[in-house]
């Protein structure tokens, strides 16, 4: 079975309200096309009621939201709970990103608490798990990822399970212009989906969408999508560039 694929771009701490409404008016304009893919944007938080405007009238672009708070409301400065999240517009919020686990020094406990109250609110977590270059050369990879998948998502349901999205997001790629090779990227996804399966079910483990992530471009995104395990991409720098976002989730 061939999943939906998904292309997701993740702003992360870049755009004014202004640039943002810009950018997400070009992926509407981009996407209007798209009928056998999904795609999804997470601008800054301060953008997204904003942006939320724009997309609201499109069938082919997700709001998400790049981090999500487990509490409904309370006293937890500085997070942003569900239920404001979905008052934006929000559907999707990602979970977990390398850059929340070792610049914010999130961990496994933590974000499975966020994925935890985002199914509760029926918000879809964009999972991310990925391996430092130190693991990987290590030959911690499996090791690494395995713990990561089981802790985040402890307690999650079967039911639930099947909606989520989890995204492979190898630390070394991020940012830095390296990606893993296609024979990197679907080892690692066959693996995480023969996890998922004995976590789950198999016939559930074959309908969750696992991403690729990191320095995703329009050179090298056909070839990763194109691997039987890989359903979308995660994009971070080339997903603020209108023109480039374009091509990748044009993706062939
Ligand atoms: P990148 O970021 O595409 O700029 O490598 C990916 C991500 O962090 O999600």
């Amino acid at each position: 079975m061939r999943r939906r694929p998904l292309v997701a771009g993740n702003w992360k701490m870049n755009t004014t309200i202004r640039e943002a409404q810009q950018l997400a008016e070009a992926v509407v304009k981009a996407g209007a096309d798209v009928v056998d893919r999904d795609i999804m944007i997470a601008p800054p938080f301060t953008a997204l009621e904003a942006v939320s405007r724009i997309v609201r009238d499109s069938t082919s672009v997700q709001l998400a939201a790049q981090n999500i708070c487990w509490a409904e409301k309370g006293a937890f400065t500085g997070d942003i709970s569900p239920v404001m999240l979905k008052d934006t517009g929000c559907s999707m919020a990602i979970i977990g990103h390398s850059e929340r686990r070792h610049v914010f020094g999130e961990d496994d406990a933590m974000i499975n608490k966020r994925v935890l109250g985002a199914l509760e609110f029926d918000l879809v977590p964009v999972f991310c798990v990925g391996e430092t270059l130190d693991e990987r050369e290590a030959g911690k990879t499996m090791e690494v990822l395995e713990n990561q998948v089981r802790s985040g998502l402890a307690g999650v349901t079967a039911d639930q399970a099947e909606t989520i999205v989890i995204a492979y997001e190898p630390v070394w790629a991020i940012g830095t212009g390296k990606t893993a090779t296609v024979e990197q990227a679907q080892e690692v996804h066959a693996f995480l989906r023969r996890l998922l399966g004995s976590m789950f079910q198999k016939n559930i483990a074959t309908q969750i969408r696992i991403l690729y992530g990191g320095s995703v471009n329009p050179e090298n995104v056909d070839a990763l999508i194109s691997q039987e395990d890989v359903d979308g991409a995660l994009v971070g720098g080339a997903s603020l560039k209108a023109d480039l976002f374009d091509r990748i989730i044009h993706f062939r």
